[in-house]
């Protein structure tokens, strides 16, 4: 095989010292970043200190604490595990993280750091409550929420216990919970047992952490992004401060959207190292350097890594995708070789072409009559070969629907080879459906089906006329 000839001499030998480098190099850099903590000028400082109070001290909750005190804030740790709390109390980490002992040696000796197992007490007086308690997997994958559960029952005793008149404690819950929990465990939870609706005496906020262990301190100076799910929009104000000086793009979104990024995140996250890895073995088995295969996908900042292809929408079509994935994997196949991920995208893109169909269906269930906007695989382009606009067609003149199909990008004389003879094994009518008048066709249809952006043909369309996007989820 050529590729094979065109690897180093040993590629065994230039693979390892890759390798190597690539080790050697990683720490380097978080190196400069975790020296960050010692140098307190290089932390941004608290304008307004902050009375906080850390629920849960484990890898998340001790660095919190640290990173805040580093900040100027007054913190009282608390945990169930009374090792975990004496440990704070006398200024020592309760877990190993780099940065995170100095830290809170600094903060304890400058008298702004006590640990605690009375949460009520020091809620009396906190500004802000941040919940970082576990939320472990069940056997069955399900998550236990229990840990929160038991948290919101304290804090809602505590909160009970604050002064008539106090100013609201902001409730910011940072476990990393699935969309929903806010609204359907936690703020319940917290109302039933406080007597009283969040807004008045106490109010919630979901900030999901994006630390990574090992370089936590750095992380938190240094976030990707800073989410901050609320209720109402201003509700978490602006989590009072507590993130000022920080440089980050800065979200405010509703609780499960703000929930739902954090999953988002770590699926991809999992997502690319199994990817990678697939990559690699096979990369491997084929004695192909799967570090020089890796280092030219990561270099494409066009295509690969950046936001393109990554806007829910259309299934992926067209003539190159499926065809390539589908003889990678008969590739694969024939090698014995295993590749999951790989091996599931054509079944996770049929999948996606029948929940279209299935909007379109459910958006107008007694609607016998659909227009349909688009029919090749994107703008542009006359390309009908596996466009997903020609298998929902299909799908829908299966269904009994009266089809009528207008695509500016075609021209019924030019539809000649693969290209017609794809459009015709799913709709042998073709010429029959397609139109050239979209406003007339519109007023003779119940809904229209937009399948690529159409900006010129949605303009002519009446405006009671019930429209699906099916290329924008
Ligand atoms: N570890 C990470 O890198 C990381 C990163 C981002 C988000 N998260 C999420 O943050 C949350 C915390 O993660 P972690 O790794 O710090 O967990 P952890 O298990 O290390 O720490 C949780 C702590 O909460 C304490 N706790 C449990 N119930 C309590 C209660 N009722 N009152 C007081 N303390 C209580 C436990 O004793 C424990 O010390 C999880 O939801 C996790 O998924 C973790």
């Amino acid at each position: 095989m050529s590729v094979l000839l065109r690897t180093s001499p040993d590629p065994e030998e230039s693979r390892t010292r890759a390798n190597l480098k690539a080790e050697a190099e990683a720490p380097q850099t978080e190196g400069v970043v975790s020296r960050l903590p010692a140098d307190r000028s290089a932390i941004p400082q608290a304008s307004r200190p902050l009375d906080v109070v850390v629920c849960g001290l484990g890898y998340v909750g001790a660095t919190m604490a640290a990173c805040l005190l580093g900040q100027g804030h007054r913190i009282v740790g608390i945990d169930m595990n009374p090792e975990k709390t004496a440990a704070l109390a006398r200024g020592e980490s309760p877990i190993v993280e780099p940065g995170v002992d100095h830290l809170l040696a600094v903060g304890h000796a400058e008298g702004r750091l006590s640990g605690s197992d009375d949460i009520g007490e020091c809620v009396t007086k906190a500004d802000i409550v941040l919940v970082c308690v576990g939320t472990p997997s069940r056997p069955d994958g399900s998550l236990d929420l229990s840990q929160v559960v038991k948290v919101c029952h304290d804090l809602a005793d505590a909160i009970r216990c604050r002064p008539d008149g106090a100013q609201p404690i902001l409730c910011v819950f940072r476990s990393t919970m699935l969309p929903g929990s806010m609204e359907e465990t936690v703020i319940p939870t917290l109302a039933r047992a406080v007597g009283e609706a969040p807004g008045s005496r106490y109010e919630v906020a979901y900030n999901p952490e994006f630390l990574r262990e090992s370089t936590a301190v750095a992380d938190y100076f240094s976030p990707p992004k800073i989410v901050v799910g609320e209720r109402q929009p201003g509700a978490s104000q602006r989590l009072l401060g507590l993130y000022d000086g920080i440089e980050a793009a800065w979200s405010e979104v509703p609780l499960a959207v703000a929930e739902m990024v954090k999953y988002v995140d770590n699926s991809f996250h999992a997502l690319k190292v199994a990817f990678a890895n697939e990559v690699g073995r096979i990369a491997t088995c084929l004695a192909i350097d799967p570090q020089a295969v890796m280092d030219i996908f990561v270099s494409d900042t066009k295509l690969n890594i950046s936001p393109y292809y990554l806007k829910p929408g259309g299934p992926f079509g067209g003539s190159c995708l499926p065809k390539d994935v589908r003889a990678l994997n008969a590739f694969l196949r024939e090698r014995a070789l295993t590749a999951p991920v790989l091996e599931n995208i054509l079944a996770s893109n049929a999948v996606h072409k029948e929940f279209l169909a299935e909007r379109v269906r459910s958006a107008a269930p007694e609607a016998r009559r659909v227009l349909l906007l688009g029919l090749s695989f994107k703008s542009k382009t006359d390309d009908l070969r596996e466009s997903p606009l020609v298998d929902l067609a299909g799908r829908l003149v299966a269904a009994g629907y009266e089809l009528e199909i207008y695509d500016p990008d075609l021209r019924r004389e030019k539809l000649l080879g693969a290209n017609r003879e794809f459009a015709l094994q799913h709709l042998p009518d073709l010429s029959q459906l397609l139109i050239s008048d979209v406003s007339e066709a519109a007023l003779r249809v119940d809904v229209a089906v937009v399948g690529k952006p159409m900006p010129q043909a949605l303009a002519v369309l009446p405006p009671e006329l019930p429209v699906v996007n099916v290329h924008l989820l």
